[in-house]
């Protein structure tokens, strides 16, 4: 099994709305909130962009309208082409304006996570690790955010191949990591444990501010990137994206 990705941000979702399959415009006119509005597009954007590059398709309105996913229902997102199931694994996350998706080669379970490098409490880190992670963050106080994040976001990514999220308890899966500070912009391995003994290999890749995990069931190698420039690599300092206001 392989994996392809893509993430793109807010500034990057198109002023009109050609490019939406008529579901998806029917469900964006719906949305009161202007940033669940903004989040559900950057999200559409990605997903549609990454189909579009990994079929070889043009990136025009009316090719991207044919590319949709709709949620199964557990929550899931089930990859639709042309009205078809393409028997696709696909992920989505976003945070902080902007979003990313996963695309696999065929029909497997895989999951993503964008999350930032934020301050997370000792109540935090006591309620949703596990003994194991919670002293992996304890032994390491200078990247101790990284350590926080970076595991609620493996954990996230697994929880969404398990296709359960959050329904799940956290502490029923347990991140494996070597290395917190590998060079960014790099995919580093990590594993994900869950409690009847199923093992999900997985990556991570920081850029500044942003951590984004990916994971499958079943080995897989690193994620392969759908453009030439990450956004997220390129993005300003996560505060600024979190307090910009949106239009
Ligand atoms: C999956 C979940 C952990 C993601 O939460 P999050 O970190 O806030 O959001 P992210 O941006 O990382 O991911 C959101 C995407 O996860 C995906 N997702 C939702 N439920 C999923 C599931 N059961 N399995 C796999 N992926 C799922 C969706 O594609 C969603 O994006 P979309 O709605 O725009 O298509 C969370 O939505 C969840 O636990 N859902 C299941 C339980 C639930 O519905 N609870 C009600 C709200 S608490």
């Amino acid at each position: 099994m392989r994996t392809s990705w893509l993430a793109c941000r807010e500034e990057q979702v198109p002023a009109g709305t050609g490019w939406l399959s008529e579901t998806e415009r029917g469900h964006a006119a719906r949305m009161r909130y202007t940033k669940r509005r903004a989040d559900f597009l950057v999200s559409r954007l990605t997903l549609k962009l990454a189909v579009a590059r990994v079929l070889g398709w043009p990136d025009d309105d009316a090719t991207l309208a044919r590319i949709e996913s709709r949620p199964a229902a557990d929550g899931a997102p089930e990859l639709f082409v042309e009205g078809l199931h393409a028997g696709r694994g696909v992920s989505l996350t976003d945070r902080a304006g902007c979003a990313a998706c996963l695309v696999a080669d065929g029909p497997a379970d895989v999951g993503c996570d964008l999350e930032l490098v934020e301050a997370r409490s000792d109540a935090f880190v006591r309620d949703y690790l596990t003994g194991p992670e919670r002293d992996r963050v304890a032994a390491a106080p200078a990247v101790r955010d990284v350590a926080a994040n970076l595991i609620w976001s493996a954990k996230e990514s697994a929880l969404k191949v398990l296709r359960t999220g959050l329904r799940r308890d956290t502490r029923s899966v347990e991140v494996n990591v070597d290395d917190l500070m590998p060079p960014e912009h790099t995919w580093s391995p990590l594993s994900v444990r869950a409690a009847e003994g199923t093992v999900f290999p997985g990556y991570w890749r920081r850029s500044g501010s942003f951590l984004l995990t990916a994971c499958a069931r079943g080995t897989f190698p690193p994620p392969s990137a759908l453009d030439t420039v990450c956004v997220l690599d390129d993005a300003a300092p996560a505060h600024q994206w979190v307090s910009r206001p949106l239009a």
